[in-house]
């Protein structure tokens, strides 16, 4: 049986007759940019996260940028990211002239391990990026403990958490500011690029908002007081997000589902299945398992043989890419990021996939060990 690795007309069947209504309005209104369909979203998103604001931009990549910028991030300073993450998490740094540090993560939960943080300060450390990876939470009861004991700002990278929590409080509203993807394959996917930032600092909000908008000034338009960039969540994006965010908690439910039988065909296995932690709600971006034994490449060839694409989330640290060699960064030691690389292995997963699809795979994967 063939399985799809991912199948986004299936989650938004349950809303297109409502959301192509939606897009129709838009394109009769003329409002395309900064117009009614964006405020509503941004008061939803910011009740939903449980921030006081919420600014919708291009990218998950700029909200992570504009956050930085707006909390005073500048060249020299240097940022705690883990390297075992999407490259993006860094990119916002580098793109301010700042300094990414990378420190390691916990083979657990694939997210920033607090005692690797704490191991990578320096006199020049401003800020850490907590990347809730894959769908859950880092642990963020130790994080803002230590970003507050050393005086660090905390802006998290929730770009695979929408709807994620932490001892109950969502993804994106821990830290100064939260940030988050719109990418088509992210829990919550728009119909091309986009981004949020969530905050409850006004200060912030003035900020990114001149930010996404040219660096406009909020009270007179024509007058330029900061060095800003085009990039504005469109209408479209936003009224389509807007109905899609209220699907959300069904759909998280719904990858839940997917996890919880991919756990009970799996368990036999030898492979190390993700779990959630006793404070997370997992809402499960991506189903990463770990291959050992160095069986990872076999197993994903096996399995793609059969007809199942998996992928590699991430073959190549951040620390490695090419783009950080080029940067003068000061060494860490990653030993867990450095036998994730040649373990993890992501299954197919998202809302809509069938039983017999999911035992397509896990009985796959159990003829590869048997
Ligand atoms: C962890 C993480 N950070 C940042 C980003 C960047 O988001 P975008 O592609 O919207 O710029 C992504 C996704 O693409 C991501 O997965």
């Amino acid at each position: 049986m063939k399985v799809p690795y991912f199948d986004v007309s299936r989650q938004h069947q349950k809303f297109a007759i409502e959301a192509q209504a939606a897009l129709e309005k838009i394109l009769k209104s003329g409002a395309y940019i900064l117009g009614p369909a964006l405020k509503d979203l941004e008061a939803e998103f910011a009740a939903y996260v449980g921030t006081r604001f919420a600014i919708g931009v291009g990218s998950g990549t700029d909200a992570l940028t504009f956050s930085l910028k707006a909390l005073d991030i500048k060249k020299g300073d240097e940022v705690i990211v883990p390297s075992f993450t999407f490259t993006s998490t860094a990119l916002a740094v580098l793109h301010l002239g700042a300094i990414p540090v990378f420190a390691d993560v916990d083979e657990k939960t694939f997210n920033l391990d607090p005692k690797s943080v704490e191991k990578a300060l320096s006199k020049k450390t401003r800020a850490l990026i907590p990347v809730h990876l894959f769908g859950q939470c880092a642990d963020m009861t130790a994080l803002m403990a230590l970003a507050k004991q050393k005086k660090l700002k905390v802006v998290e990278d929730a770009c695979q958490a929408h709807g994620a929590l932490w001892n109950k409080v969502m993804a994106g509203a821990f830290g100064n500011a939260g940030c988050f993807s719109f990418y088509p394959t992210k829990n919550l996917g728009g119909i091309g690029d986009g981004g949020m930032v969530t905050t409850s600092d006004e200060k912030l909000l003035k900020r990114v908002t001149q930010y996404r908008n040219l660096g406009k000034g909020i009270e007179d338009p024509f007058v330029h007081d900061e060095i800003g960039w085009t990039s504005r969540l469109d209408s479209l994006q936003a009224a389509f997000l807007s109905i899609k965010l209220r699907f959300l908690d069904e759909l998280n439910r719904e990858r839940r589902a997917v996890a919880e039988l991919y756990h009970q065909k799996l368990s036999a296995t030898p492979l190390i299945l993700p779990r959630e932690t006793t404070q997370a709600y997992h809402v499960y971006h991506l189903y990463v398992v770990r291959v050992t034994d160095e069986k990872r490449d076999a197993l994903k060839a096996h399995l793609a043989a059969e007809g199942i694409p998996t992928m590699v989330h991430y073959a190549t640290p951040v620390d490695a890419q090419p783009v950080m060699k080029k940067q003068k960064i000061r060494k860490v030691k990653l030993p867990v990021t450095e036998i994730l690389r040649e373990e993890v292995l992501t299954l197919p997963l998202f809302p809509g996939m069938t039983e017999p699809e999911i035992a397509a795979v896990a009985g796959s994967i159990r003829k590869f060990y048997s």
